[in-house]
């Protein structure tokens, strides 16, 4: 039904426009986009909608290129171009949803839930949630457009 709607250029921008949108800021490993599953997000919105006192939860299937021993979360909300720390209960993902060490081109999937506390504004914003490995370096990137409410 989707596609009927995006049949010229005009209706195609309102339909690309009218689903959730996760981008790729520049991570090493390979990601499955397809199935990242985030809390709230439909292809109603432009954006996933995270409620306030509730935790967001979050699964991000991929494959490192290299091996991994650590992987550290690390979550801000950009507001106005400026990072803003999402303080999570445990930022090593290693002995959490990752058995580790993690062979290179294993597929593993990544997953925490993100509290949402009630005093956050209620705001749209871009999420960018990064996994550092023990080098320091991405292995994955994201951008999440949210709704907090
Ligand atoms: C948050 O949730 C807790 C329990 O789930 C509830 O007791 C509390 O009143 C809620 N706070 C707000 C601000 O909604
Ligand atoms: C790993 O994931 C990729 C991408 O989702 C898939 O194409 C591939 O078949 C998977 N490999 C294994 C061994 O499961």
């Amino acid at each position: 039904m989707k596609s009927l709607v995006c049949i010229t250029i005009f209706a195609a921008i309102l339909c690309f426009a009218s689903a959730v949108r996760i981008k790729n800021c520049g991570g090493k490993a390979d990601v499955d986009y397809k199935n990242i599953k985030i809390t709230g997000c439909s292809r109603d919105n432009p954006y996933c909608i995270f409620k306030k006192n509730h935790t967001a939860q979050l699964s991000i299937p991929f494959a490192p290129k290299g091996e991994v021993t650590s992987l550290k979360a690390k979550v801000d909300g950009i507001i106005a171009g400026i990072p803003i720390p999402f303080p999570l209960p445990k930022a090593e993902a290693c002995g959490e949803s990752l058995t580790c060490p993690i062979a290179p081109h294993t597929n593993v999937t990544y997953f925490e839930g993100l509290p949402v506390e009630p005093v956050y504004p209620s705001i749209t914003l871009k999420v960018k949630w990064e996994l550092v490995n023990q080098n320091g370096i991405n292995e994955v990137c994201i951008l999440i457009p949210v709704r907090l409410q």
